[in-house]
């Protein structure tokens, strides 16, 4: 069994902050969301993976090197345009070879991992397994109708009149006959290669897809809103841990459920979990709520956040209200200007937000 991961594509929807960073590496709980995919491919037992990447992969690269890091061999496979999913599927036949794999987008976080989807499929003499998961907007995503035993009839992407709330999970296993599907199909009315419709290909001519239905949550990362549900998912399951060399200072009170990484210093504060703050990251005089992860070597001083994600080198300081539902990049500067005249004084990036 291989693993293939695809962190193509150009990740408009999280402007600014993918303008400078593939969206595949913005950390949920202080850890990127590639990082996240690779452990759970490795927890199932898969070590050789391939990961599809686009105009952002020399920052992949310098982000995951080898793959030693994780004990998992990588190998980058260059995608010239993002052409779709079943493109992506297509160009990494070299790598694959005549094995079995785990398909996995590199947005998607999942609660309770892959290993229990990996063992039915080895055990099992399916040529494809989907996870489908019961959403709220299916339109959103690709959507299965179901026939009355439980078998899939058909798969549509992102349908205008979706004909039930199942939406496929960014998570695919395959055999090798996926391959002559996906050389079979014509791009869609997007012009993308949709894997979808290379899955409906292998349904029309009696091959085995079996459909997993998820139960836990399932985060496709593609919005800030996003990130943050993710972000609070992923903090209620990490088990929260104090670095040694993370110090909290007698005027501060930090519950049981947070996290500090090493060099954190916590100086009159009161930090109140689920929550996560970075290597070198100084809070003062603050009060950091739940669902907050606070990246490395931030500085944030005399305010309140809660349920947010803020990352490296950034500082907050000396806010009045609440910081809330909010998402800064990195090296980000918000600060009280006491300047004269009065007033706010921004300097935001192409595609930001400010609400006032
Ligand atoms: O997240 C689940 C959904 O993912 C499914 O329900 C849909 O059926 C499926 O088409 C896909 O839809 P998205 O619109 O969310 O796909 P997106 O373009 O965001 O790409 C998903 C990941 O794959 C992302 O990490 C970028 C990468 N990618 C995408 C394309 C189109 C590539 O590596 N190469 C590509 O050509």
């Amino acid at each position: 069994m291989k693993g293939l991961i695809l962190s193509g594509g150009k990740g408009t929807r999280l402007y600014p902050l993918t303008y400078t960073r593939a969206k595949q590496l913005i950390p949920v709980a202080n850890k990127p969301v590639l990082v996240r995919v690779i452990e759970a491919i490795r927890e199932a037992g898969v070590r050789e993976i391939g990961i599809v990447v686009g105009p952002t992969a020399p920052e992949i690269r310098a982000a995951l090197g080898d793959g030693a890091a994780w004990d998992v061999e990588l190998t980058y496979i260059p995608q010239h345009s993002p052409d779709g999913l079943a493109h992506a599927v297509k160009i990494s036949r070299e790598f694959l070879r005549d094995d079995p794999f785990v398909m996995f987008l590199g947005d998607n976080v999942i609660e309770g991992g892959i290993s229990a989807l990996i063992r039915d499929f080895a055990e099992n003499d399916w040529n494809s397994q989907i996870v489908l998961k019961e959403v709220a907007n299916p339109a959103a995503y690709g959507v299965a109708k179901m026939r009355a035993d439980g078998s899939i009839e058909r798969l549509i992407e992102k349908p205008a009149q979706p004909p039930s709330n199942l939406a496929l999970v960014g998570i695919y296993m395959f055999d090798k006959r996926i391959f002559a599907a996906v050389d079979a199909i014509k791009p869609s009315a997007r012009g993308e290669y949709e894997i979808t419709d290379a899955i409906q290909w292998l349904i029309d001519r009696g091959y085995s897809v079996f459909p997993h239905i998820h139960r836990g949550w399932w985060i496709d990362t593609g919005k800030p809103t996003d990130m943050l549900e993710a972000n609070s998912h992923v903090l209620e399951e990490i088990r929260p841990c104090i670095a040694a060399s993370a110090t909290v200072d007698a005027g501060s009170t930090v519950d049981s459920r947070v996290t500090l990484q090493p060099g954190a210093r916590i100086i009159n504060s009161v930090l109140r979990g689920p929550t996560i703050i970075g290597k070198d990251t100084v809070i003062e005089n603050s009060y950091i709520g739940p669902f907050t992860s606070i990246y490395h070597s931030c500085q944030i001083r005399n305010c309140e956040i809660e349920r947010s994600i803020i990352l490296e080198d950034s500082r907050v300081i000396d806010i009045d209200s609440t910081l809330r539902d909010s998402l800064i990049g990195r090296k980000a500067t918000v600060q009280r200007n006491n300047a004269k005249p009065s007033g706010f004084k921004v300097n935001l990036g192409d595609h930001s937000t400010l609400w006032v």
